[in-house]
């Protein structure tokens, strides 16, 4: 896995630091679509804070959570540690992660487009390859349309085409499908897509 972490990470550093300063650890609406589809155990991939991942422990699953930042990474640590919820931390550099397990679900919620086209697409497919049968992923990307560029290194992200989100997950069963905008600064708009599936048992 590669040691060059994406400028995001700092991005999201510094954004987390403030979050954490003012103790605002809400969940997301992506994250609100997808948490209650996280049962047993549970993967988080880009992690960020961890606040889906802590509320996902404390509906009762085994939580593994992965991110670059080890500020909100050690910030996760010490919450779950305080609320003795289940949820094991480690900060890593998702680029080229691959996994050498499975879980019952896997939430990868804005992580990969700031990868390049190869590395996110290779990431997806390592979300599909880490989910069990019967198992569920939870994906959100941002996908073409977006036009909000300002956390981006300019050779290192990917905005994703519809058809490479759903690809991977061919044959699931569609949980969640939402495509939605959200303006930006400077008229610029913000597109997402989150997937969630389930894989067939
Ligand atoms: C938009 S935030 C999403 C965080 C969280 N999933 C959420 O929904 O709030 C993107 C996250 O990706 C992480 N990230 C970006 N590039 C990464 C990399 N190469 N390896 C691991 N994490 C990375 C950032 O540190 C940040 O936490």
């Amino acid at each position: 896995m590669s040691k060059d972490l994406p400028r995001a990470v700092a991005g999201f550093g510094a954004q987390f630091e403030r979050q954490i300063a003012e103790h605002d650890y809400r969940l997301n609406p992506f994250e609100q679509r997808a948490l209650p589809h996280l049962s047993g155990s549970v993967l988080d991939l880009g992690c960020g804070l961890g606040n889906l991942a802590l509320a996902a422990a404390a509906r009762g699953a085994h939580v593994t959570a992965l991110d670059a930042c080890e500020h909100a990474v050690d910030d996760l640590a010490a919450r779950a540690l305080a609320s003795g919820l289940d949820v094991w931390t480690r900060a890593v550099d998702l680029k080229g992660w691959r996994p050498e397990e499975q879980w019952d679900a896997v939430a990868c919620i804005g992580l990969l487009m700031f990868f390049a086209r190869g590395d996110a697409l290779a990431g997806l497919a390592a979300v599909r390859d880490a989910v069990r049968p019967g198992g569920v992923a939870a994906v959100n990307v941002l996908v073409e349309g977006t036009t909000w560029d300002a956390m981006f290194d300019p050779d290192t992200h990917h905005l994703f085409a519809p058809a490479e989100v759903a690809a991977p997950f061919a044959g699931w069963t569609v949980l969640e499908d939402a495509t939605e905008e959200f303006p930006a600064p400077e008229g610029r708009v913000k597109r997402f897509r989150t997937l969630v599936a389930r894989r067939p048992g």
